[in-house]
């Protein structure tokens, strides 16, 4: 049972006084604020739009898990585990509104960029959002159904059930052959599904 964000601010106020309490309080308020700007910024600088709020997913029955976004915080800290060559083809599994295509494209990278998502709503508005955006592609429907060949870095932040990342696994092997492909498994729910032969961890 959590102590709730009052009894929090009183405890705060007891240990550490309430001047000091103010100016966490203002240090967290500007953190925030912060934050919230930058993320805009990125939005409206890639996407043309705000892509804040998440959505309850319409496809619970096919192991879908809800839209919801990687902070653009954790990105850097994600993605500087991978080396990404010019090469690549960098595939993002579920993308949902599209914000981590929005970081790769603030970082640069001419890579080829596809977005696999299943909600054919929020992947119609990622379309029109990418439009004008050679390098981005957007395919609407079931990404073990719709994996691109030639995707050899794939982002996976928990899209969907342990039932379904057991097929997309079984489907990257058979698709992959011999060729390296590097999956970057954000906060990996369903890790043990990777944990056998065809994989190095
Ligand atoms: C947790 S969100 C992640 C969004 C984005 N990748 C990010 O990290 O900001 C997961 C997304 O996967 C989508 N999804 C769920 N099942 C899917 C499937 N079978 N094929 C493609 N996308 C799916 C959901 O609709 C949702 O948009």
């Amino acid at each position: 049972m959590g102590v709730g964000l009052v009894g929090r601010i009183r405890e705060r106020v007891q240990t550490t006084g309430i001047e000091n309490t103010l100016k966490y309080a203002g240090a967290v308020l500007a953190d925030q604020v912060n934050s919230f700007c930058q993320e805009t910024v990125l939005d409206l600088k890639y996407s043309g739009r705000v892509l804040y709020g998440n959505e309850k997913t319409r496809f619970k029955q096919l192991g879908a898990n809800d839209v919801y976004h990687t902070d653009y915080s954790a990105m850097p800290l994600i993605f500087d585990y991978v080396a990404i060559k010019p090469q690549d083809v960098l595939v993002d599994v579920g993308c949902g509104k599209g914000r981590v295509i929005n970081y790769w494209l603030s970082r640069g990278y001419q890579n080829k960029m596809i977005g696999l998502e299943l909600d054919p709503a929020v992947a119609a508005q990622t379309v029109r959002q990418f439009a004008r955006r050679e390098q981005v592609r957007i395919i609407a429907g079931d990404a073990v159904d719709n994996m691109p060949s030639e995707g050899t870095i794939f982002y996976f932040y928990n899209p969907f059930e342990w039932d379904k990342v057991a097929q997309f696994e079984e489907r990257l092997v058979s698709m992959a052959g011999n060729k390296a492909v590097t999956v970057i498994y954000y906060n990996p729910k369903s890790l043990s599904v990777f944990a056998n032969r065809n994989w190095d961890m």
